[in-house]
């Protein structure tokens, strides 16, 4: 009698076992989706699995299929810009790449990184005084940073580079700008630009790779740069954002020499303004109709190194700083 009521209850258990193991693996294969689909917020929904800060962007692999093969091609064309635009069928401005400043393919924070982009475009630029699309904010790089000129907005390389961004903006918080998109912030110094120090900045620490004369160095076979040039007939033209004093300061302090980043930098904000305006000092392809930027004067920004301008401070001013205005 006994031995009947063990075995029953063992059988009972056996059974309640069972039920526990079927029940977690229908969870682990289905998970519960919690709250995701009826809330709008859905960073906070997901957590730690969506990307906040681009320094979280962790490598990805693309889709083998049509979308995964544009997104390569775009890859490509970010790294080796002048593979495909410098003497292919488009000949299109310098010898950099678009990763010349847009550091690791466009994915590292605070090197104006397109981690997120897909997000924020379209969006208002002050230079043209109107909301611009994706694809007009990338031919802006095109005719400035890459002294070129645009190229059409259907293009296979245009749909490539956006399907690229596209890409590796999956899995990142979806509302606006994220973390470590644009450049760090500087604590400007209260003064003009130095070029005596820049200059002794540049000697100490630049010249190494950008060479004496800040020319760089060739690709030993290829058509691109080891070390990309910073000024001379095949650097960014005078009406780049790199040729603007903060932004240049901006993007050295953060990824110059090369393997600083924003949260080790390498430069203190003195040697960065004061290395940005030295590089800046020097010629470079000049663009045309730069007049005709900022249809808003009030948008310009202090640091544009162009006239005109809504008030009445010198040109030199407006290059060098202070910025006490
Ligand atoms: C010489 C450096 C340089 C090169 C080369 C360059 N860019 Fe840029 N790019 C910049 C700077 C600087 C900015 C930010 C300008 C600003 O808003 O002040 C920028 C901004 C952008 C933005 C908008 C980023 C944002 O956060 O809104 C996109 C997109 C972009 N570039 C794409 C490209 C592409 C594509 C190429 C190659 C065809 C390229 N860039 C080449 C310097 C460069
Ligand atoms: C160890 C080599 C190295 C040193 C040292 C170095 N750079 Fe660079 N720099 C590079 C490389 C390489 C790139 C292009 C980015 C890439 O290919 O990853 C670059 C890109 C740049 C760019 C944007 C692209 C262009 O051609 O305009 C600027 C501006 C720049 N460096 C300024 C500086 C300054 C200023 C210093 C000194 C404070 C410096 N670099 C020190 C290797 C170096």
């Amino acid at each position: 009698m006994e031995l009947k009521k063990l075995t029953n209850y063992l059988k009972a258990l056996s059974w309640i076992i069972v039920a526990l193991v079927i029940t977690c693996a229908t969870l682990c294969v289905f998970p519960l989706k919690h709250s995701a689909d009826n809330s709008s917020d859905s960073s906070t929904v997901v957590g730690d699995s969506l990307i906040s800060h681009v320094s979280q962007f962790k490598e990805i692999s693309f889709g083998d299929n049509a979308e995964g093969e544009m997104a390569s091609y775009g890859e490509k064309l970010i790294k080796n810009t002048y593979e495909y635009f410098y003497d292919g069928e488009v000949k299109i401005g310098n010898r950099l790449a678009c990763g010349s400043c847009h550091l690791n393919g466009g994915t590292k924070a605070f090197a104006a990184p397109y981690v997120g982009l897909i997000n924020v475009f379209p969006t208002y630029i002050g230079r043209e005084n109107k909301i611009e699309s994706l694809e007009e904010r990338i031919n802006g790089c095109f005719e400035r940073s890459m002294n070129g000129r645009a190229i059409p907005e259907n293009s296979r390389e245009m749909r490539a580079i956006v399907t690229y961004i596209k890409n590796i903006s999956i899995n990142t918080v979806n509302k606006g700008r994220l973390e470590g998109q644009g450049f760090i912030k500087l604590d400007v110094p209260k003064r003009a630009a130095d070029l005596k120090h820049g200059q002794l900045v540049f000697e100490g620490k630049c010249t190494s790779c950008h060479g004496k004369d800040g020319q760089g160095m060739r690709q030993p076979e290829g058509k691109g740069y080891l070390y990309p040039p910073l000024w001379g007939a095949d650097s960014y033209n005078d009406g780049a954002g790199m040729a603007r004093l903060l932004t240049a300061a901006r993007f050295i302090k953060a990824n110059m020499p090369l393997g600083a980043t924003y949260d080790a930098p390498q430069l203190s904000d003195d040697e960065a303004y004061d290395v940005a305006a030295y590089i800046n000092s020097f010629d470079r392809p000049k663009k045309a109709n730069k007049e005709l930027d900022y249809p808003n004067l009030h948008k310009k920004p202090k640091d544009s190194p162009y006239p005109p301008y809504a008030d009445n401070i010198s040109l030199e001013q407006h290059k060098h700083g202070p910025y006490n205005f």
